[in-house]
């Protein structure tokens, strides 16, 4: 917890009913061009997909507040620990879980069916396995929130810290109230970092990509590794807003993100998988390529 919200109290903290409002908003700003989601009944995804969008904006300001170079550096040194638990995958879908979306009680969909839905729906598509056990786990860095973190220090769009904010960053006039806006080391185009010195060389913006990515980069293939690490990082993947820090291979990468959003964003549908009858191929498809235990 940041020392500088100490003073919020908890609604004020934590403005979202649920982290998945933050998802529905993105839905609005970047809707489906050709729904890739098969099962939808027209009528119930509406009501489903236009859910209040309250606390959205007292959510951006908290996070472009508080997002701040030594802030990322902070968290890292934390969590890239990974001391806190270890445990089976299958534990922490189930400890993800402990998140519950009360904002939504008709449709009660779950952290795991949004994965389930990500990861089936790049399955039809027949895309490789190792990507549609990215889209089964690209979310599991959101158990930051049971550890205590704050909405904004886990959820929202990614960004660079250390160098000037993209305008193209949503709400992004609330950056003026982050101490790096006005300090020299930061506010330059470049800030910190070099011309294309390519992102592997760039911080984010703490939260649940970062995490996710840190907890399997030793399992997965890159552009598994990077459609985990920057799903979220839309001022570039939906903006183009960042090309002066990339380079070459950030670019080949990138393509992968940009397929994989569109599985995050237009999977999403009321109608639950059979898990029943899925698990044998994902508890196979878990087996290839993680180890028995994960740390968290
Ligand atoms: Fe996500
Ligand atoms: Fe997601």
């Amino acid at each position: 917890m940041s020392k500088a919200t100490k003073t919020l109290t908890e609604k004020e903290l934590n403005p979202l009913a649920s982290l998945d409002v933050w998802e529905d908003d993105l839905l609005d700003r970047y809707p489906d061009p050709n729904a890739i989601a098969t099962a939808k009944d027209t009528e119930t995804f509406r009501v489903y997909t236009v859910p209040a969008r309250d606390g959205v904006k007292e959510f951006y300001d908290l996070n472009h507040t508080y997002q701040t170079y030594d802030f990322v550096m902070e968290k890292r040194a934390d969590y890239l620990k990974f001391d806190k638990k270890e445990m089976t995958i299958m534990e922490a879908f189930e400890f993800l879980n402990q998140l519950v979306d009360d904002s939504d009680p008709d449709i009660d969909l779950d952290q795991f069916q949004h994965l389930l839905q990500t990861s089936e729906a790049i399955r039809r598509d027949g895309h490789p396995d190792w990507m549609v056990l990215t889209g089964l786990l690209h979310d599991m860095g959101k158990v930051l929130c049971l550890f205590g973190e704050p909405q904004w220090a886990v959820v929202g769009d990614t960004f660079p810290v250390g160098c000037a904010y993209s305008d193209k960053i949503v709400y992004s006039e609330f950056f003026k109230k982050n101490p790096d806006y006005t300090d020299e080391r930061y506010n330059t185009k470049y800030g910190v970092y070099s011309p294309n010195c390519g992102l592997r060389n760039v911080h984010m913006s703490w939260g649940h990509d970062e995490y996710v990515y840190h907890m399997v980069k030793d399992y997965l293939p890159e552009p598994a590794l990077y459609m985990l690490r920057y799903h979220s990082f839309y001022a570039q993947h939906k903006e183009n807003d960042y090309n002066h820090l990339m380079d070459e291979h950030d670019h080949e990468m990138f393509k992968w993100v940009v397929l994989f959003n569109a599985y995050d964003l237009y999977s999403k549908s009321p109608v639950a998988p059979n898990w029943e009858e899925l698990k044998e191929y994902y508890g196979d498809l878990l087996a290839k390529y993680l180890p028995a235990t994960i740390k968290l």
